[in-house]
């Protein structure tokens, strides 16, 4: 039912935590389920040089949560910016059409952190 790559995030989720001093933070839930998700950045220039992640939530949700982190570092804030849900899901190489829905928190919960930074720092 899921990829190598969804139980591989699930199992050893990356960037599991909080960053003290976090210049941006962002948190979504989905209605629906209940679920939270938890995204802290270190934004240093235009570059996000740190993520981390904290999310109450199903396998799917914590999956995507570990993969969006692995995909904004490094990035420009504009380039996080673009990053759809749809990207976060097919780098685990896809998710069961029911869990797809657990993906729409991950891009959510950075985009808010990037506009929670850019609010505090414009
Ligand atoms: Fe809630 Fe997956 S069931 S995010």
């Amino acid at each position: 039912m899921y990829t190598e790559k969804v139980m591989d995030h699930f199992s050893n989720p990356r960037n599991v935590g909080e960053i003290e001093n976090a210049n941006g933070v962002g948190e979504v839930g989905n209605a629906s389920c209940g679920d939270i998700m938890k995204i802290y950045l270190q934004v240093e220039g235009d570059i996000i040089k740190d993520v981390k992640f904290k999310t109450f939530g199903c396998g799917a949700a914590i999956a995507t949560s570990s993969m969006v982190t692995e995909l904004a570092i490094g990035k420009t804030l504009d380039e996080a910016l673009v990053l759809t849900n749809q990207a976060v899901a097919e780098a685990l190489d896809g998710l069961p059409p029911a869990k797809m829905h657990c993906s729409n928190l991950a891009a959510d919960a950075l985009h808010e952190a990037i506009k929670d930074y850019k609010a505090k720092n414009s």
